[in-house]
């Protein structure tokens, strides 16, 4: 059975105490499936408060939008894995667009994050997307398995069936131009044949970027992807419980 995953990433929005009250009102209008799954990202300061909210659900799951390498140190305003984990987090963001063009994170940085997540037992969901000039340049899947070789490089099959990718286009992200289904879909073949040459066939591939209540049945009825990663769509809680349900029989 295909696990269709819906990532909600709230950025920065959505304080403790509006966490409370998403979180009633999303249980009010969304219907636990067994072929579905929905995981939040709050900052960090509602990740106690999500993670409470979510105890009894078996198909929720909050997570970090953001960790640092490090399991603790000198690092003003960071968060690393384990704390991530003792509020409550089962999963982490790495590498979002945002982190990697505003505040300058590294190839070099996501990989270490991605390892921090692992041995933490966050979920990583690595997140990978070229940037309007590349894809102009004809660059998105150079720019996307160079994305996934520095941050995955050197883990086993079974390792990278823990992992789960978003492709992202930056292109995409906050600006009302999602990617066609089917420009989605090729660029899920690339990083799934990607994955598959390492033996990593069930690592699940999530799309994200504009995506809302008016594209999300057409992008679900493209077999390739695993679910999808989104951000202004997912922060009322009665529109994200539709999304989430929708195509459900
Ligand atoms: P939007 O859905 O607001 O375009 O954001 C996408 C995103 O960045 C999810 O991580």
């Amino acid at each position: 059975m295909r696990r269709l995953l819906f990532a909600a990433n709230w950025k920065m929005h959505v304080a403790p105490q509006q966490a409370r009250e998403y979180l009633k009102l999303f249980a009010m209008h969304y219907r636990t499936r067994p072929d579905r799954e929905v995981w939040f990202f709050p900052p960090a300061v509602s990740l106690e408060a999500v993670a409470h909210a979510i105890k009894d659900r078996t198909d929720a799951r909050v997570g970090a939008q953001n960790i640092h390498w490090e399991p603790k140190g000198a690092f003003t305003g960071e968060l690393s894995a384990p704390m991530a984990s003792h509020a409550g987090a089962r999963a982490t963001l790495i590498g979002h667009s945002e982190r990697r063009h505003l505040f300058g994170e590294t190839d070099e940085h996501v990989g270490r994050k991605l390892m921090a997540a692992l041995k933490a037992d966050l979920t990583p969901v690595l997140c990978v997307g070229e940037k309007l000039e590349e894809r102009d340049a004809g660059q998105t899947v150079a720019v996307v398995t160079q994305q996934l070789a520095a941050a995955l490089a050197g883990l086993d099959g079974g390792t990278l069936g823990n992992v789960v990718i978003a492709y992202e286009p930056v292109w995409a992200i906050g600006t009302g131009r999602n990617a066609s289904p089917q420009d989605a879909a090729q660029v899920h073949r690339e990083i799934r044949a990607w994955l598959k040459a390492r033996n990593a066939a069930r690592t699940r591939v999530l799309y994200g970027g504009s995506v809302n209540l008016t594209n999300i049945a057409e992008l679900l009825a493209e077999p390739e992807l695993d679910g999808v990663l989104v951000g202004a769509a997912s922060l009322d809680p009665e529109g994200w419980a539709t999304l989430a349900q929708t195509g459900a029989a």
